[in-house]
């Protein structure tokens, strides 16, 4: 199911990760999985066509996908809330969006630890609130909190802190200490925290995936956290997302704007998160895809390391996303522009993350290993041509 996808389907899929580009063009940049959904997801959304099902989402269905959030997080996470928090979106990213919106006031500072997920900066930008950019840490090719650095970065009009958790694009897993330090930082400033961690799931070895909320009950009041189903079970196209709120005055902000703005979620959102997040099926469709995609990391990164060793980079701790230094490959700031044109390679452009994305990409591991491979070969031999 998930080794031997051939181009030739894949070129044929709407969706924009393989219909952007022409047909001689390997697609490997946005964060879709080119696996075949699983198996109980298809169904109820089979079962919704089956009976013409496609009025509007009953009442009771909604409050089912808000339960089965409830739950999930109780028995992944040992994260324990109520209903009541909880709200339905289309979106993570029109999440942000609402949070900023709640939360802060034009012109306030919203501080992001760089690189970063390049919607985090574009709702900053377009709701007009000012970027404050604190570079993580490194370690090595791995990347760290740097809570002085992220201290430091925060001004008196700095209102809110975006955090990305599992982290996209650097793949971390941040530890108890790690946001036990963030949690103090926007303690001591005040800050509402608008936790994003939509890639919860997606995790590798022994890396254990903290909600921030749960470890940092001084801020969990002022904390908004977004999730879905859509990364993990490859959903996106669906639109359907879950927010929690830290406080009831945070809920009642965002009841106080007209979410029919925004839209509602649709019945096959409802239907897939639930199949999703309910059959055990899914769960070891999965399991099954998650060993996938692990492998493909391993691959990924010795097969890289072999035919371009003057790249760098630490494997993803979560999600199926790599993040590749690739400055002393010769490929100026902007590989990924090179890529396109000389290898006819698509990948997460470096620098839409932020300056520190100068000179990397961003490679989208979920695919078949042939595919892996062969961007691997067309990486390499436009570096060592
Ligand atoms: C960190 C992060 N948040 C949000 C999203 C997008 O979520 P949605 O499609 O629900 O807006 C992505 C997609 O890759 C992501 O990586």
């Amino acid at each position: 199911m998930f080794d031997d996808l051939e181009f030739e389907v894949l070129a044929k899929k709407l969706s924009v990760k393989w219909s952007r580009d022409p047909d001689d063009v390997l697609a490997a940049w946005v964060a879709d999985m080119d696996f075949p959904i699983a198996p109980p997801i298809k169904a109820a959304m089979q079962n919704v066509l089956d009976i013409d099902d496609l009025g509007y989402p009953g009442y009771d269905l909604r409050d089912a996908v808000r339960q089965a959030f409830v739950d999930r997080m109780a028995a992944r996470y040992d994260w324990h809330i109520e209903l009541d928090d909880t709200w339905l979106l289309t979106t993570v990213v029109q999440g942000l969006h609402f949070a900023l919106t709640i939360g802060s006031q034009p012109g306030d500072g919203v501080v992001v630890q760089m690189p970063i997920y390049t919607p985090f900066l574009n709702a900053i930008d377009q709701l007009g609130r000012r970027r404050v950019e604190a570079p993580l840490g490194r370690d090595g090719d791995r990347y760290v909190v740097d809570a002085d650095v992220l201290e430091a970065a925060i001004d008196e009009t700095t209102t809110v802190l975006m955090l990305c958790n599992p982290h996209n694009p650097t793949g971390r897993v941040f530890t108890v200490d790690e946001l036990t330090a963030i949690a103090e930082v926007a303690e001591r400033h005040d800050l509402l925290v608008i936790a994003d961690e939509i890639h919860q799931d997606l995790l590798h070895d022994d890396h254990v995936h903290h909600v921030f909320a749960r470890v940092a009950p001084a801020v969990a009041a002022r904390t908004i956290t977004l999730t879905a189903a859509s990364k993990a079970f490859n959903l996106a196209g669906n639109r359907c997302a879950l927010v929690h709120f830290g406080s009831p005055e945070l809920r009642a902000k965002l009841e106080a704007m007209t979410h029919r703005m925004v839209g509602e979620v649709s019945i096959m959102g409802h239907v897939a998160t639930m199949a999703a997040w309910t059959d055990p099926e899914s769960q070891i469709w999965f399991d099954e895809m998650l060993a996938y995609v692990d492998g493909n990391r391993r691959f990924f990164a010795a097969s890289l390391a072999e035919q371009v060793p003057q790249s760098r980079h630490a494997m993803p701790e979560a999600t199926y996303l790599a993040w590749v230094d690739l400055t002393e490959c010769g490929l100026g700031d902007n590989p990924a522009e090179v890529l396109f044109d000389r290898a006819r390679l698509a990948l997460g452009v470096g620098p839409e993350y932020g300056s520190q994305g100068r000179g990397f990409v961003r490679m989208n591991l979920a695919t078949s290993r042939h595919i892996v491979a062969e961007a691997v070969d067309r990486i390499a031999a436009t570096v060592n041509a």
